[in-house]
């Protein structure tokens, strides 16, 4: 559901003139502005998600080459109260990019350096616009790893990873973007540049202020220059791949295979049937299994293959005793790929088959996993719509999405799926679940936000933007409703 407008008008805002054009152009240079062109903005209009309702043209599109451009950008704006939409690869699923009001998006893809390596410290300082992939192409040479591991990693951009806090595929052994982001350089809604953290691990001076910017969905700061902690590169990795007959026994398995392998894995992602069948088919493969009733992929990373050799045969015999029907062990690095690829291309492959969907983003305690599903039985035949299921096993973090079926008028379809989503998101709070778990609340959960926040928390969040940006210039109408302070 796309948050109604009534509630801050796009009145609001003092819309972008032919003279704000030209201060514009006068800032970043004229080639590196974008007006009066629809062609060329509806690229920007958009993220990921899928619905054409979502989507927003930007009244100009600005792509600065420096935090000083930013800076500027951002003082012109606070001066006439324009809204800005900042923006990376625009790879987001909850709308966080789209510019609801017009106003300027502020894209950061110029901003594209990796500005340092630094060795003896084990950091990287880039800017927001890198490609979050090119990191470990660049720092691997040197024996070092970002951790971070979105699954659009070769194409998102690290400073939107860092705007909203991302997940992905390795956090149960690494965690998210948050905790390797130590320092960041960011340009305030009034155009003030503030430095948060360094290169130093331990920080307790104050509050956490680099933290809050962490998952703040750019609706607090624009980040200009981030300080990335780095780990040494792991000496080997591998993949097994491990089919079940159905959900439970699968989801059952992750814990006790854990717990009596004594290891974190990398990464535990699992597929339902659905799933399977859909991603396999999209990226031109067979089952992995006839009777496959859900999946684990499960990565693991160590010193040396040696060291995982061993491992391999205790995380292969104790999936067997859970249950698993069979166990493929990766053999090579293009093996390994190809396994990965299926899981890769899951979202990708519900967005060629089924375009209108609705991606979630949930996050449940492992165990609830089974019961989930059982919500998610009763949803689909209820509202008769398919509802495959993928994700994080290793973290609860699924993302369920609801598929229109090709039958189903499209006009039903958005009738049914606030409702849907409704009792979904009612159902996984009562399992002490969440809405999102890595995607963020953006434009497209804001109205659902109530469901699993406390009204006092979301007051001291609305707070807290108001302290930021007491004009409501920076993304507004982005994770909660907020005025902007009378009088200013
Ligand atoms: C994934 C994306 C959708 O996990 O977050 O595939
Ligand atoms: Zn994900």
């Amino acid at each position: 559901m796309v948050p109604p407008l009534d509630w801050r008008t796009k009145d609001t805002y003092a819309p972008v003139t032919v003279s704000i054009v030209r201060e514009l152009c006068a800032i970043v240079g004229e080639q590196h502005v974008i007006h009066g062109d629809p062609e060329r903005l509806e690229p920007y209009s958009h993220d990921e998600v899928a619905g054409a309702e979502f989507a927003h043209l930007p009244e100009v599109v600005v792509k600065p080459g420096s935090a000083t451009e930013i800076s500027e950008v951002m003082r012109l704006a606070h001066r006439e109260r324009i809204p800005v939409t900042p923006r990376g690869a625009g790879s987001g699923l909850s709308g966080g990019a789209i510019p609801l009001f017009g106003g300027i998006l502020l894209s950061v893809e110029r901003m594209d350096r990796i500005l340092e390596i630094d060795r003896e410290n084990m950091v990287v300082v880039v800017e927001p616009g890198v490609v979050t992939n090119d990191i470990n192409e660049a720092v691997e040479p040197l024996g070092l790893f970002y951790a971070g591991y979105p699954m659009s990693v070769e194409s998102c951009f690290v400073g939107g990873n860092v705007a909203e806090n991302a997940g992905g595929g390795r956090a149960i052994k690494y965690g998210v973007t948050g905790h390797y982001v130590l320092g960041l350089e960011v340009v305030l809604p009034s155009g003030r540049m503030i430095e948060l953290g360094g290169k130093r691990v331990k920080d307790v001076t104050g509050y956490d202020l680099l933290h809050l910017m962490v998952g703040s969905e750019g609706t607090l700061g624009i980040f200009t220059r981030i300080i990335l902690r780095l780990l040494p590169v792991p000496g080997a990795r591998t993949v097994l791949l491990v089919p079940f007959a159905d959900v439970p026994t699968a989801v059952a398995a992750v814990p006790e295979v854990m717990t009596q392998s004594h290891l974190v894995p990398a990464s535990v992602e699992f597929m339902d049937r659905l799933t399977i069948e859909t991603a396999y088919d999209f990226v031109g493969e067979g089952l992995p299994h006839p009777e496959v009733g859900a999946l684990l992929l499960i990565e693991i990373d160590g010193s040396s293959r040696e060291q995982l050799e061993g491992q391999l045969d205790v995380l292969a015999s104790l999936c067997l005793e859970a249950g698993a029907l069979d166990v493929f062990v990766g053999s090579s690095a293009s093996d390994e790929r190809r396994m990965w690829r299926p899981r890769q291309m899951a979202a990708e492959a519900f967005k060629a088959v089924s375009p209108v969907q609705s991606i979630e983003d949930i996050v449940v305690p492992l165990a609830q996993i089974p019961e989930l599903m059982a919500v998610l039985e009763r949803l689909s035949s209820k509202y008769g719509v398919l509802i495959p299921c993928y994700g994080h096993a290793g973290d609860g973090n699924l993302h369920v999405t609801p598929v229109k079926p090709p039958e189903m008028p499209t006009a039903e379809w958005r009738d049914k799926i606030p409702a849907l989503q409704t009792e979904l998101y009612r159902a996984i709070a009562l399992q002490g679940g969440t809405i999102s778990g890595e995607h963020g609340v953006g434009s497209k959960r804001t109205e659902y936000l109530p469901l699993v926040l406390d009204p006092a928390v979301i007051e001291l969040q609305r707070g807290i933007k108001r302290c930021f940006d007491p004009l409501n210039i920076l993304n507004p109408g982005k994770i909660f409703r907020v005025e902007a302070a009378e009088g200013d």
